[in-house]
């Protein structure tokens, strides 16, 4: 029987019922595979530019880039809800653009919420695609677009001053309707807080498991991304020395005249042969 798709009403039932699973997914093969699973959330995170397209932060994907994925993905998706991650420059190097980007991802990508990494104006901006009636997930902690303006790729909320802004924060996320958070790269305890004293689920990246959910990069996972392995990343399957066997396989047995094989060969009658000049 072929599961219905995930609202985001179901989303928000989830919260201390059963903990929420996110994976990102930025291809039409994965994403199936994710939804397949029962994946209750994909991510198409800007991630991309680090894990896909080789960049070296991802600050420097956009739009283009981001509703070519997310297509991708949601052409594959029948059941998980599809969050598309706003690019930097879609809301923080333009804010007075942000409605109209937002409206791309659910309009011209088919997703269903948004996603915003925290920064300076999130608050005004926020409140601004929300009310246009675009669900929004946020996202505090670690926030790798402005990595640069918080000390670096760093645990956020390590005193009691900085836990508190997230405190703050993602309550004040929560008043303005946003649908859920992503904590990234916060102490457990801090997590626990906020996932407390919200209503909203938390979705959890290296902030411990009292988080209403957890969302992992799925290269990661699969250890199909080779230049980083951040503490919080758990490797489930190691790919990458699999494909890396195959394609050499390929490589021998196509110089040994070993592929392709009669079985992938297409014949041609002789006589056919024969009327050829
Ligand atoms: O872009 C991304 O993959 C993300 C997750 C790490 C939450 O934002």
């Amino acid at each position: 029987m072929k599961s219905a798709k995930i609202t985001l009403k179901d989303i928000l039932d989830l919260k201390n019922k059963r903990k929420i699973t996110m994976l990102t997914a930025y291809d039409f093969p994965t994403a199936s595979l994710v939804d397949k699973a029962g994946i209750d959330m994909i991510l198409v995170g800007d991630s991309l530019a680090n894990v896909v397209l080789g960049l070296d932060s991802t600050t420097k994907v956009g739009m283009t880039e981001m509703l070519h994925h997310a297509k991708a993905v949601t052409r594959a998706v029948e059941h998980a809800l599809v969050v598309g991650d706003m690019p930097y420059d879609s809301y923080q190097v333009n804010p007075e653009e942000c409605v109209k980007n937002a409206g791309r991802f659910i309009a011209e990508a088919n997703c269903d919420a948004v996603k915003l990494e925290w920064f300076d104006r999130c608050l005004e901006v926020t409140e601004k695609i929300i009310s246009a009636g675009i669900p929004v997930m946020g996202h505090i902690g670690l926030t790798p677009q402005t990595a640069d303006k918080i000390g670096g790729f760093k645990v956020q909320g390590k005193d009691a001053e900085t836990a508190q802004k997230l405190i703050d924060q993602a309550v004040n996320l929560q008043k303005l309707g946003c649908f859920s958070i992503v904590l990234e790269c916060v102490p457990d305890k801090i997590a626990a807080v906020i996932t407390r004293k919200l209503k909203i689920p938390t979705i959890g990246i290296g902030a411990g498991l009292d988080c209403d959910g957890q969302v992992l990069v799925i290269h990661d996972l699969l250890g199909l991304f080779e230049r980083f392995k951040p503490k919080f990343v758990k490797q489930y399957i190691n790919l990458s020395p699999l494909i890396f066997k195959a394609i050499e396989e390929y490589k021998n047995e196509v110089t040994a005249l070993k592929f392709p094989a009669p079985e992938h060969t297409f014949g041609i009658k002789e006589e056919e042969l024969k009327k050829l000049k």
